[in-house]
């Protein structure tokens, strides 16, 4: 059965990106906030964008600096995500609250967190208001990853290799395996389809098939009903 999904509730079923950690550099002062909102934007220039509401300590961070580092964690950095994303660079330093080792980066002034299995750092290169958020969109200027977690894709062979995928609230997942795709053969798409139009026939048959049991048992109960 299929449920309807408020329209407020509908980036829910988007949810499952990996997260990112942004971290962010100004006046000698660095914060980290937890991303979701992350998505490639371009190969050439490879420009990446990442959307940060103006309500939070971060985004004067980048406008003011123009540039952020993304860091991807994996499931042991798992609940410093969460709580990093519930407290404020405005109110608190959270490098010092939480003593995350960091190190430096190689092209931004933004630090780099310890025990993360990737990492992009960024220039900024523009901004776009898109509702209650701002896209930034970020020049990559420098990338690395853990060899164990990443080579061409993600490899998904060790679990604490795998980046977090955020689903909303406080809940995050996994990626489970690799599964590689093939072009399917004309007689396997042939078939497949054949397939699937037998089988939309069978539920139509079982249906109606249903139907008339129905009216049958009405039209019987019918004159005892009345009785
Ligand atoms: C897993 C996770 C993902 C988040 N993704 C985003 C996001 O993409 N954009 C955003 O503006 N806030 C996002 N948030 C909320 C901010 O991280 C949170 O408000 C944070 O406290 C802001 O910190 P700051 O004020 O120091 O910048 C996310 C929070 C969590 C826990």
């Amino acid at each position: 059965m299929r449920r309807p999904i408020p329209e407020s509730e509908a980036r829910r079923l988007l949810g499952g990106g990996p997260v990112t950690l942004v971290t962010t550099s100004w006046h000698g002062k660095s914060n980290v906030m937890p991303a979701a909102y992350v998505t490639p934007l371009s190969f050439e220039p490879p420009l990446i964008g990442v959307a940060i509401s103006p309500t939070r300590h971060s985004y004067d961070m980048i406008r003011y600096s123009e540039q952020f580092a993304l860091n991807i964690p994996g499931r042991r950095l798992l609940h410093h995500v969460q709580y990093l994303g519930s407290v404020s660079g405005s109110d608190v330093d959270k490098f010092e609250l939480t003593k995350l080792p960091t190190f430096k980066a190689q092209r931004v002034d933004a630090p780099l967190i310890e025990g993360c299995i990737a990492y992009i750092e960024c220039g900024l290169a523009d901004t776009l208001r898109t509702g209650d958020h701002v896209l930034f969109v970020g020049q990559v200027m420098a990338a690395s990853a853990n060899a164990e977690a990443f080579d061409e894709t993600w490899l998904l062979e060790d679990d604490d290799e795998k980046p977090l995928h955020y689903l909303g609230v406080n809940r995050y997942a996994l990626l489970g395996e690799i599964i590689e795709a093939r072009m399917p053969k004309p007689e396997e798409t042939e078939k497949s389809l054949e397939e699937a139009f037998e089988e939309e026939q069978a539920l139509a048959k079982e249906e109606e098939e249903k139907r008339r049991e129905m009216e049958q048992k009405r039209a019987r109960e019918g004159p005892q009903a009345e009785e």
